[in-house]
């Protein structure tokens, strides 16, 4: 059998994707961000993100395909986010992609945009064992995950217990004045930075806390701890060293992350480990998981970084894995699950 043609279509948050794959070859992958669009608030504001996506779906659906230079005719598959994300947004990419299937008369996959995040990595590192851990982080999700099987089988075995990890850079990124979205720019302000300069505390890590929340986190306290420091030097006169803070509170992030899904992989016996999300874009995470796997004996898989914010190619990624499978296609009257 010739490797699954599929159209990816996301559009959970403030990414227009399209893409279009053939097994692990990415042919196209357009992306129309609104971020622009949202800056000024601070935040995705959905209802902006909802018409910026009706406005930059079909001229990134033609771009893709022109790019790709496939006959449409030949697709095996429309794949599509039907959540979690914004409501709205969601519903955009599922009309266009409903559209598409309708029209070509292909079968419709609607699939799990988190899930999404782990699959990308196939397009960069090919086949995935039997069974592996991933550790997703993104702007509304942390979760450390057991996969057995990429498109039906995933146990989360924990996750956030209040703010993503995503989210706490963008809160951090915001309270030092520094935009949105807070990840890339506390990354970069970090690499001037001194990470023991302030010791921030490490979420859910104590010996009581990881008795009952092993594998969860928690980053609100720390958002908190680093508002009440720069509140501190604020009020005191000092000017707010924004690199030693930005690369202290990193320390904090990747720390917690990396030593939980590193924990995950001895305590499941897992020997692989997927990073995935739009926070997996990350230098430091990137760097440390890679260090601290390698002493584990632990192969760990980052997909490269324009591959770990959102975009089309992870959901068609996923929809050949799918297609591959043989899974049962979706219902054409699929409605979008925000809490998916
Ligand atoms: O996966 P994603 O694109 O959207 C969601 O599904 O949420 O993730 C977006 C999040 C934002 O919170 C953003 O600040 C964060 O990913 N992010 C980063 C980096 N690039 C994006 N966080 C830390 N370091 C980065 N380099
Ligand atoms: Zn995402």
């Amino acid at each position: 059998m010739s490797e699954p043609l599929v159209i990816g279509v996301e559009s959970s948050c403030d990414e227009t994707g399209v893409a279009i794959v053939r097994g692990r070859e990415l042919l196209a992958n357009e992306v129309a961000s609104s971020v622009e669009q949202h800056v000024r608030f601070g935040g995705v504001v959905p209802e902006v993100a909802s018409r910026a996506h009706l406005q930059a779906i079909v001229p990134a659906l033609r771009r893709a395909t022109q790019t790709a230079d496939v006959d449409l005719s030949e697709i095996d598959g429309v794949a599509v986010t039907a959540g979690p994300g914004l409501m709205g947004a969601l519903v955009v990419g599922l009309s266009a992609a409903k559209a598409i299937a309708l029209a070509l008369n292909k079968p419709l996959y609607g699939l799990n945009h988190l899930v999404g995040h782990v699959a990308v990595d196939l397009l960069d590192h090919g086949p995935l064992p039997e069974r592996f851990g991933a550790l997703l982080v993104s702007g509304g999700h942390t979760s450390l995950l057991v996969v057995d099987d990429i498109t039906s089988q995933i146990t989360e075995v924990g996750s956030t217990i209040d703010d993503a990890a995503g989210e706490a850079y963008d809160k951090v990124s915001r309270l030092l004045g520094m935009g949105y979205p807070g990840g890339p720019v506390i990354d970069a302000a970090a690499a001037d930075g001194d990470p023991k300069a302030i010791r921030f505390p490490r979420g859910l890590t104590s010996r009581r806390d990881l008795e009952a929340h092993r594998f969860d986190f928690s980053f609100s306290g720390l958002k908190t701890a680093v508002s009440r420091w720069v509140e501190t030097e604020r009020l005191a006169g000092r000017p707010v060293p924004v690199a030693d803070v930005s690369a202290s509170f990193q320390e904090a992030v990747v720390d917690v992350l990396t030593a939980k899904a590193m924990d995950m992989c001895t305590h499941f016996g897992l020997d692989t480990l997927v990073l995935g999300g739009g926070v997996a874009a990350n230098s430091r995470l990137r760097g440390l998981l890679a260090e601290r796997a390698d002493a584990a004996g632990v192969t760990v898989r980052r997909p490269r970084p324009g591959l770990c914010t959102d975009n089309g190619a992870m959901i068609g990624a996923l929809g050949v894995e799918v297609v591959r499978r043989g899974r049962r296609p979706s219902s054409l009257d699929i409605g979008a699950n925000s809490g998916l």
